[in-house]
């Protein structure tokens, strides 16, 4: 079975191929209409979503398929208490696939491991949100051509922005891709991804908190949401909010055909007097999400004509309930008698991480 928990569970030449099939079905809807005939995908949103969960929701429809679920966890059982794993169990009796977005860093770990049908992570706390990246992949594929020795510069909160974690795992994989990171010092780019993806296959990043000075350089511009539910103190909220506003006259030094991209929401990160501009990409970005997420259903169902092969587990030694994680977070602080598993990440100086979260502690 196929599942969705981060962007790395696709090769490179699955992105492609989703691409591709992307595009087939912008161009030809019809073929599709009736390719996920009572079907039923299910939609467990446990935190608020506009685009992500209806532009599933079209995208099941769109193929001929049908929609369960709920849009907030007070309409279901989880206000009662229910675990993510029992969850995941009863609806996997009731739908063919499970769209699942929760507040927690690793709860779609927890679905994956508890369903007898494929998950899709539709964003986990803080952590992952690889459909996003879909979209984001469609939207600079349709803009550039392709992704090789693209400069993508990535501003706001690119701590507990979880869409950019992934479309860094995404574009690494492209050639002569580059990284600019620019946020305040308190919202700087996870240091684990860093080390794990940039640092460790030589791909060069920069990290600064100047805008207007990365402008120049760069073929794309992704704006984010300073993300304000994850901050335990909202005094350094409302400090940092205002942090990067992007208006006309910060791009006189633009490339001319820079992209602008957001994942949307936006708060006040892109003034509206630029949407008219041609290259603000964003309101496009949400319609390429759909026929994305088109694709990975086809795909995940195994009705897109290709073999489809398991997603691999990945092989660690784990060391269960010798340490605590210590993300308020991490979905093992609300789950019903979840172990803590870490693995190890460099034994000698005792780093280790947490399998959920990628929380890493040094003891
Ligand atoms: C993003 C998310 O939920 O992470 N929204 C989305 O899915 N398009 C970005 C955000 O909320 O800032």
């Amino acid at each position: 079975m196929r599942n969705l928990l981060d962007i790395m569970d696709l090769s490179t030449d699955e992105l492609d191929s989703l691409i591709k099939t992307a595009l087939d079905i912008k161009d030809h809807p019809e073929k599709y209409a009736d390719a996920c005939k009572r079907k039923k995908l299910a939609t467990l949103f446990f935190e608020p979503s506009t685009r992500t969960r209806l532009s599933f929701e079209a995208a099941m429809y769109e193929l001929g398929g049908n929609v369960i679920g709920f849009s907030e966890s007070s309409s279901s059982s989880a206000a009662k208490g229910e675990s993510v794993a029992d969850t995941v169990k009863v609806v996997s009796n009731y739908a063919d696939i499970i769209a699942m977005r929760h507040p927690k860093d690793g709860a779609a770990l927890v679905a994956v491991r508890n369903a007898n049908v494929p998950v899709i992570n539709a964003g986990d706390g803080g952590h992952h949100h690889p459909t996003q990246t879909l979209a984001d992949l469609l939207t600079i594929y349709r803009e550039k051509g392709g992704f090789r020795g693209l400069t993508i510069g990535l501003c706001g909160d690119l701590k507990y922005g979880r869409t950019v974690h992934s479309l860094v795992y995404a574009m690494s994989r492209y050639e002569g891709v580059n990284f600019v990171f620019i946020s305040p010092e308190e919202l700087r780019f996870p240091r684990y991804i860093i080390d794990d993806v940039l640092e460790k296959n030589g791909i060069p990043y920069l990290e600064t908190s100047d805008l207007e000075e990365a402008i120049p350089k760069l073929d794309i511009l992704y704006m984010t949401r300073i993300q304000r539910e994850r901050f335990l103190d909202l005094n350094e909220y409302e400090r940092l909010k205002d942090s990067y506003i992007l208006t006309p006259e910060k791009l006189i030094s633009a490339k001319k055909d820079m992209a602008i991209l957001h994942p949307l929401p936006r708060v006040n990160e892109i003034s509206v007097a630029l949407d008219k501009d041609p290259r603000a990409k964003y309101f496009e970005q949400t319609l390429n999400g759909k026929y994305m997420r088109m694709a990975l259903i086809l795909k995940l169902l195994g009705l897109d004509g290709k073999p489809s092969d398991e997603t691999e587990d990945t092989v660690r030694d784990v060391i269960y309930d010798r340490f605590k994680c210590p993300n308020h977070r991490c979905i093992t602080t609300t789950e019903q008698e979840l172990r803590q598993e870490f693995y190890s990440v460099d034994e000698e100086k005792g780093i280790y991480r947490c399998v959920y979260c990628d929380t890493e502690i040094r003891k």
